[in-house]
């Protein structure tokens, strides 16, 4: 895990919590319009993977259990996790990619909007991303992987030597030697694991992204109003497919790369084919990043050029991560992949207690703030999410006032105790467990393990009620504090 120069650890800041009174007359508890829907608060539960459908990725128990705890706090919205909309195996994440999946996906629309007393919509992420390999072991690479070319052998002066001989000898070189015969990307397969890029055009599955991709979100978009769920949110954020072509890094030279309106394009088509599918009642907004905060990526401005287009497009919501790159992610260990969200711009994905001097709390604020300024300047008044850090009233509360957003949405605080955002409002914020941004979750997140809390997951499990993880050890969902 990439760990900040600084190393100052935090403590949770929740600052002052409301009276009931004052709650009522706050800004974060006043509703809000998304296109055409309104939500009863500007409070959000953003996307979050808890690794708990089946390996077929439909709907389980214990993905109900998961939403249907968070609905019970009453968020004015809840977004369902990043769900795949090819119909392809994808381990246990959750999947659109065929009408089999709606059933799974309506009952869990109804569960939530029953738990919320109907206070809460539902949204869905939808999300298309590229294969990704563990990193293999380097005489397995050289042996199987690889392939040899004419500037390998130019490199190695062995223009007469036998494949089986170069994949040999290459096995038996250090680091330095290598990285003056294998290419850059070579030498990326072989310490990360092999990743496709949406600039591998040579493939043709990677080519016709543009021409497969928006029927597949507006087939996805379809089944989830079919299904009941009250929007979808196009994930256009972190590593996934749609990122990668909004990224600087994008150097397609079919005009769907290089400048920043060529980037656009795909995902501008893609809402365009969502929009026609679903119609101009249905919310559609996307998740995308205020700077990708790697080298030579996306920084702000991009990002302001990307809100515009977007809202001009006609998008209903747009909500503002940040990072979450391959690009920088720590070298995994051999047989296991590459995580996005352990380099820096993991870091400031999600950002941990320990920090640097600037902290945890609050990290995408100011960059949400230029995107909403430049969607305001240019004639749309979209309503904007920032997420990352938020887990107090007080400062939620100070995002609006200040104009820096519409809509303020917190994740692992609403994971620590989902019952924080009906507490807050009750005027009883005093009994808020919060988040230490420890990152424990995101750590079985990265080992796709089922998600759960370090501040709940072994207490109370003597509850009759408590839903245990197979293996028995840890409870699925937080205790019911209001009891
Ligand atoms: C366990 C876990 C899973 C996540 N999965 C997703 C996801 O599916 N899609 C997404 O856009 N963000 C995902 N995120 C990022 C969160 O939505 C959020 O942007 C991030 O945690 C920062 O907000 P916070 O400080 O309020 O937690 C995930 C975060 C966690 C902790
Ligand atoms: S495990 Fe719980 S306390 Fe730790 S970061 Fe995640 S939500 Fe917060």
């Amino acid at each position: 895990m990439w760990k900040p120069p600084e190393k100052i650890k935090y403590q949770p800041e929740p600052g002052v919590w409301p009276s009931k009174a004052q709650a009522e007359n706050s800004l974060w508890f006043s509703s809000v319009g998304i296109g055409r829907i309104q939500l009863a608060t500007r409070t959000w539960i953003p996307a979050m993977v808890p690794w708990r459908s089946t390996e077929e990725g439909i709907v389980t128990d214990q993905v109900l259990a998961w939403y249907e705890r968070f609905a019970q706090g009453q968020p004015g919205c809840i977004v369902i996790e990043a769900t795949g909309i090819r119909d392809v195996p994808s381990g246990p994440l959750m999947r659109i990619g065929h009408d089999r999946f709606i059933p799974g996906l309506k009952e869990l629309a109804d569960t939530v909007h029953r738990a919320s007393d109907g206070q809460t919509k539902l949204f869905i992420q939808l999300i298309d991303f590229l294969s990704i390999r563990r990193r293999p072991e380097a005489e397995k690479y050289f042996q199987r992987f690889l392939r040899i070319t004419d500037s390998h052998r130019a490199a190695l002066d062995a223009a007469d030597w036998s494949e089986d001989k170069i994949r040999e000898h290459l096995s038996t070189l250090d680091e330095a030697a290598l990285e003056d015969i294998l290419t850059d990307r070579e030498l990326d397969d072989l310490r990360m694991g092999a990743r496709e890029r949406v600039t591998d055009v040579e493939f043709e599955h990677i080519h016709d992204l543009p021409k497969f991709l928006p029927g597949l979100f507006a087939d996805a978009a379809e089944r989830a109003q079919k299904a009941g769920i009250d929007g979808v949110e196009l994930h256009y954020a972190h590593a996934y497919t749609m990122a990668s072509f909004l990224s600087r890094k994008n150097t397609r030279e079919d005009g769907y790369g290089g400048p920043r309106e060529n980037r656009a394009r795909l995902p501008l088509e893609v809402f365009a084919a969502v929009r026609e599918r679903v119609g101009e009642d249905y919310p559609v907004g996307c998740r995308y990043l205020s700077d990708e905060c790697i080298e030579d990526g996306n920084d702000v401005e991009d990002a302001a050029y990307f809100g515009a287009a977007f809202a001009k497009a006609g998008m209903d919501f747009l909500s503002l991560s940040r990072g979450g790159k391959f690009d920088d992610a720590k070298q995994p260990g051999v047989g296991e992949a590459a995580y996005p969200y352990t380099g820096r711009s993991g870091y400031e994905c999600m950002p941990a207690y320990i920090s640097d001097a600037f902290g945890p709390f609050g990290r995408n604020i100011e960059p949400t703030a230029i995107i909403r300024k430049a969607v305001r300047e240019a004639g749309f008044d979209t309503p904007i999410v920032v997420a990352g850090g938020v887990h107090g009233f007080e400062l939620a509360e100070k995002i609006l006032q200040n104009g820096e957003a519409d809509i303020v949405a917190s994740a692992r605080q609403s994971l620590a105790d989902p019952d924080w955002f009906l507490k807050a409002k009750l005027g009883r914020g005093e009994e808020v467990r919060l988040c230490t941004f420890s990152n424990y979750c995101e750590g079985l997140d990265q080992k796709h393990k089922i998600v759960t809390c370090k501040l709940w997951d072994r207490i109370e499990m003597d509850q009759p009620d408590a839903q245990k993880s197979p293996d028995g050890k840890r409870r699925l969902v937080a205790p019911d504090w209001q009891k």
